[in-house]
C-alpha cells in the first residue's frame, strides 16, 4: 500500500487529536508524549506520524513532505500558504483570536503599537478596522507587552481567558474562531486518492460517534 504521512503537533492539538485518530483506527506504536522521536509508526503499517512545531504543518503538507497534517486555523490564517486542501473541520483545541489591552489602559488615539506572533492576521485586521499600527512580532507571552509598555495592544489566542485574566488584561476585538482542521497536500490528494479518502472518512466518522 501507498506510504501516507500525516503531520501533527505536540501540545493541546495533538492531545484532543490522538483520540481522534484512534477512533479511525490509527494508532501510534509507542507514546508520543513521552517520546523525543519525530517519527512514529503505527498500527496500520502504511501510515506514518510526524511530530512538528504546529506553524511548520501547513509547510510540510504544502510541499508534499507530509500529505496531511492537523493544524490551528490560526496557524493557517497566519501562515496564509496554498498547495492544500482544507477538507475537515476536525472542532477541536477550539479558542478565538482577539485583541486585547491592559484592563486600565486609555484610549488612544492615532498610531498604536501592537505585540503578536500573528503580524499577518493582526496587519489584516487593524488595516480593516482604519486603524495605524505598528506591529512588533514575539514568539510567546504576548500578555507581558502591556504590562512592560512594550505595546498598547496584542493579538493572541484566548480560550478561557484566565491567562489574559491572570495578567490584568482584557479582551477587545474578536477577529476569528479558531478551532483544528485536517489539511491535505493538493498533488497527494490525486495521486493517493484511496488511501487518503478512507483516512478522511474513518476521520468524519469518528467525529460523528463523539458528538
Ligand atoms: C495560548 C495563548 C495564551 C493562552 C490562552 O498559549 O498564547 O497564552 O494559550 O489560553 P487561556 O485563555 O485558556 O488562558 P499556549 O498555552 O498555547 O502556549 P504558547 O504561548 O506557546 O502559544
Amino acid at each position: 500500500m501507498t506510504q501516507i504521512t500525516l503531520a501533527l503537533t505536540k501540545g493541546r492539538i495533538l492531545k484532543e487529536t490522538l483520540p481522534l485518530l484512534r477512533r479511525a483506527d490509527i494508532v501510534p506504536s509507542e507514546d508520543i508524549a513521552s517520546s523525543r522521536k519525530l517519527v512514529f509508526s503505527t498500527n496500520q503499517a502504511h501510515v506514518r506520524l510526524l511530530i512538528l512545531r504546529g506553524v511548520d504543518v501547513p509547510t510540510y503538507v504544502q510541499f508534499g513532505a507530509a500529505d496531511l497534517g492537523v493544524a490551528g486555523k490560526d496557524t493557517l490564517l497566519e501562515e496564509g500558504g496554498d498547495g492544500y486542501y482544507e477538507p475537515i473541520d476536525l472542532g477541536i483545541a477550539k479558542c478565538r483570536l482577539m485583541t486585547a489591552v491592559s484592563a486600565d489602559a486609555q484610549p488612544k488615539k492615532g498610531r498604536i503599537i501592537v505585540a503578536t506572533k500573528y503580524i499577518n492576521i493582526a496587519r489584516q485586521h487593524y488595516a480593516q478596522h482604519g486603524r495605524q499600527a505598528e506591529f512588533i512580532k514575539l514568539y510567546g507571552a504576548m500578555e507581558l507587552a502591556p504590562i512592560l509598555n512594550l505595546a498598547d495592544e496584542i493579538v493572541d489566542i484566548v480560550d478561557t481567558g484566565n491567562t489574559l485574566r491572570a495578567n490584568g488584561l482584557v479582551t477587545r476585538e474578536h477577529i476569528a474562531d479558531v478551532s483544528s482542521r485536517v489539511i491535505v497536500n493538493r498533488a497527494a490528494m490525486k495521486t493517493k486518492f484511496a488511501e487518503i479518502d478512507s483516512i478522511l472518512s474513518a476521520l468524519r466518522s469518528a467525529m460523528e460517534e463523539c458528538q
